[in-house]
């Protein structure tokens, strides 16, 4: 398992940070760029961090950059595919939706300070102007101690140590894409008003843990509904997980989570979002899904940084 986490971009494995930017980029069409320009265009982010990093590395700042099917068909043609990746599937039940959107190239950049992510994001942007424009920016930030703007702490049961590593890494392709990680990102906007107008007692089941001090509901408290139920995935009765770097983003007008979510296979993520959206047999769904709204949602591969090191000049 060492192994593999030497193979991971950094900023898969480690924690979120303090502040955390989010891009998302489509390609030009058409791609005009030959594979030697694509190269040098990436490469160029690794020359960014390197310059924003000496200025105070006590800042943690990482960069970690993904591919869409879309993204990774058009770019690295000559490469295999990585063995799980796909378009992200939509889903709809009821009046709840997690709609699949556009995205060829996803950076996740995290540090402590958010003048250097958004110096990094800067600078990226105009680097791949040849080939992507850029058509979303998210400004994530720690909230509280670390909590959702519906006020729960969020990242609680996390996998740490070499679970971490098993759950999020690739051990299984092709030897090139071992140390990746399958990456769904969601934008949700947070219906705060609803939210607001519940008791706390009742924002507790639907979340399944208590409010003020973030201690899971016993069982015989936890309605089959609640988001921590419903978002579990367990297979012949193990527990499969998944790590989520989720932040806050927004402000008192509008805001939300950017749900950012690593596993070794994206089916972990999918099955996750299959039971939160589907209302089983007794009509449960997650009850999570009244009070937030996905706007957007995406899949992307996120390759090894030895991959990724070969286009440098
Ligand atoms: C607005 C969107 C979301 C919010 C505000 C949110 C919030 C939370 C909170 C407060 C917890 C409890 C503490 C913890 O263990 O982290 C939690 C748990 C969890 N959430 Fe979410 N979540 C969101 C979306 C999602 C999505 C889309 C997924 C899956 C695709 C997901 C998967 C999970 C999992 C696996 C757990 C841990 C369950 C357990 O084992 O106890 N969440 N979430």
């Amino acid at each position: 398992m060492q192994h593999l986490s030497e193979l991971a971009q950094p900023g898969v494995l480690s924690n979120p940070t303090q502040f955390a930017e989010y891009l998302t980029f489509t390609l030009n069409t058409p791609l005009t760029a030959d594979q030697d320009k694509i190269n040098d265009c990436l490469s160029h982010a690794s020359v960014i961090l390197k310059d924003i990093n000496q200025k105070d590395p006590s800042a943690c700042l990482s960069v970690t950059m993904g591919f869409s099917f879309n993204g990774w068909q058009q770019l690295f043609p000559n490469e295999p595919m990585p063995a799980q990746l796909h378009p992200f599937k939509a889903m709809s039940d009821g009046n709840r939706s997690f709609p699949s959107t556009v995205g060829d190239i996803f950076f996740m950049i995290k540090s402590q300070r958010m003048d250097f992510n958004f110096q990094v994001a800067k600078h990226i942007a105009k680097s791949l102007h040849t080939i992507a424009g850029l058509i979303e920016d998210v400004q994530g930030y720690q909230y509280l101690d670390n909590r959702d703007m519906i006020d729960f702490v969020d990242g609680t049961e996390n996998p740490t140590g070499n679970e971490r590593i098993e759950s999020v890494l690739v051990a299984e392709d092709v030897e090139l894409h071992q140390g990746g990680s399958y990456l769904v990102v969601q934008k949700y906007i947070d219906r705060q008003h609803d939210w607001d107008s519940q008791t706390t007692e009742y924002q507790e089941q639907v979340v399944g843990r208590r409010k003020m001090d973030n201690i899971e509901l016993d069982d015989d408290e936890k309605p089959a509904w609640a988001h921590n139920a419903k978002s579990k995935v367990e297979i012949d009765g193990i527990e499969i997980k998944m790590l989520r770097q989720n932040r806050p983003f927004g402000n008192a007008m509008e805001h939300g989570t950017m749900f950012v979510g690593f596993a070794a296979t994206p089916s972990v993520i999918e099955t996750s979002l299959t039971q939160m959206m589907y209302a089983d047999e007794n009509g449960h769904y997650d009850r999570l899904l009244d009070f937030v709204e996905a706007k957007t949602g995406t899949l992307y591969f996120i390759p090894s940084q030895s991959f990724l090191d070969q286009f440098e000049a």
